[in-house]
């Protein structure tokens, strides 16, 4: 316990970034605190950019689909390289500067000392309804979350996405030779299943043990909430994987691909007994949605004995006034650093009541307007 709480209070944040090239930021740093920060601005003037270029800076990628070095390149650019500047504290007060740059060649590397203690994790706006739409969405969501606490899940996770292609490749191209090299993908495929579907049933009741507490320390209000892994392989051993794709083999040939398995999960979520996108207001759903965020961030907290970075793009969407304030007093109690992004005057007023909070203002025309705090 002791080493737990000297490792808490080693953490870093984010002190003050410099994208240059990102999009349409602007050529000046951001300067953040290490409790709430608010990303204020009109509709176009950068605030998800911010946001986007910090992940992309910690996870080398972005939270948007189909989003490589042409897109995230300012149009206007005089060189083709985005330079991300930053600088973090921790809580001796030490100042640790960290760059990277990115060109059409590829991104630099991370010190790894840094990269194990900082994680961000993201909530877009839209994320909440595709969670309640789409089963693919909650796989993303549930497998991108994961892979920030558990690095066993991500390397299975890695593995069984090769593995996969590399079979379809096989199958795709199939002649009777490749039939014994698709046995043994078989068997690691399965071997990975097992696992994969195991840690997946684990961290769902570790969620689950903090959903209903989460909702009701986040609203104030009661409901009885359950997240469940939705698959037909849930009591599945190793040896039953592997028969399962051998009984298989002859469909997967006519259809030239490995075309079911545990890359096609899904899960319920239930709110009161109820499936949530059957029978909660969209409010209901992002404050479902929220809780379930949140429990993922404490069992990072718990698991790596480390804050990760919170960010929470378009945070008034879908919460009425009185939910914000909620939301508001939540994230105060806590202890990990927060960057939100609203274009909602009515939500910035209220922040602006609420002390210790660090405004940071865009405007698409001025681009010195974020400097003044
Ligand atoms: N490669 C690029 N170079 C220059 N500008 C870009 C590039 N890609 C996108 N943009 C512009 O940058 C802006 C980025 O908008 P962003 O999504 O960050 O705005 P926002 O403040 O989050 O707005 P909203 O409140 O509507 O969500 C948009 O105006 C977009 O047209
Ligand atoms: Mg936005």
């Amino acid at each position: 316990m002791l080493e737990q709480n000297l490792e808490l209070s080693e953490q870093i944040y984010l002190h003050k970034a410099l994208f240059q090239n990102y999009r349409n930021l602007p050529d000046i740093p951001f300067e953040f605190n290490n409790s709430i920060n608010c990303l204020y601005g009109a509709n176009g003037s950068g605030k998800t950019s911010v946001i986007e270029a910090i992940y992309y800076f910690l996870h080398k990628k972005s939270f948007r689909k189909n989003t490589r070095f042409p897109q995230i390149l300012n149009v206007n650019c005089g060189k083709p390289e985005i330079l991300f500047q930053t600088s973090f504290i921790d809580n001796n007060k030490n100042l640790t500067g960290y760059s990277r740059k990115f060109t059409e060649h590829g991104m630099g590397k991370l010190n790894s000392p840094f990269k194990k203690k900082l994680s961000c994790f993201v909530i877009n706006p839209l994320d909440s309804l595709l969670f309640n739409l789409k089963a693919e969405a909650r796989r993303d969501f549930f497998d991108q979350n994961l892979s920030l606490i558990s690095d066993s899940y991500k390397k299975h996770l890695k593995t069984y996405t090769r593995l996969v292609k590399q079979k379809n490749k096989l199958l795709h191209d199939y002649n009777p030779s490749v039939k014994s090299i698709i046995m043994i993908l078989n068997q690691e495929i399965s071997n990975l299943s097992f696992e994969i579907t195991q840690e997946r049933i684990k961290w769902v009741n570790s969620l689950n043990q903090l959903l209903t507490k989460n909702y009701f320390e986040l609203f104030s209000i009661k409901h009885l909430l359950r997240f469940e892994l939705d698959s037909k392989f849930s009591k599945f051993s190793t040896q039953d994987f592997v028969n399962y794709y051998t009984d298989r083999h002859e469909r997967e040939i006519m259809l030239k691909r490995h075309y079911s398995g545990v890359h096609l999960d899904d899960y319920c979520f239930y709110f009161d007994d109820m499936i949530s996108y059957e029978f909660c207001s969209l409010g209901q759903q992002k404050m479902s949605y929220l809780a379930l965020f949140f429990a993922f961030i404490s069992l990072y907290q718990q698991t790596l004995s480390s804050f990760p970075l919170v960010m929470i793009d378009d945070i008034s969407s879908e919460l009425d006034s009185e939910r914000w304030k909620n939301l508001i007093n939540f994230l105060k109690t806590k202890k990990f650093q927060v960057i939100l992004t609203t274009a909602n005057e009515n939500f910035f007023q209220i922040l602006k009541n609420s002390s210790d909070i660090n405004e940071i203002f865009l405007s698409e025309n001025d681009e010195n307007a974020h400097l003044l705090h």
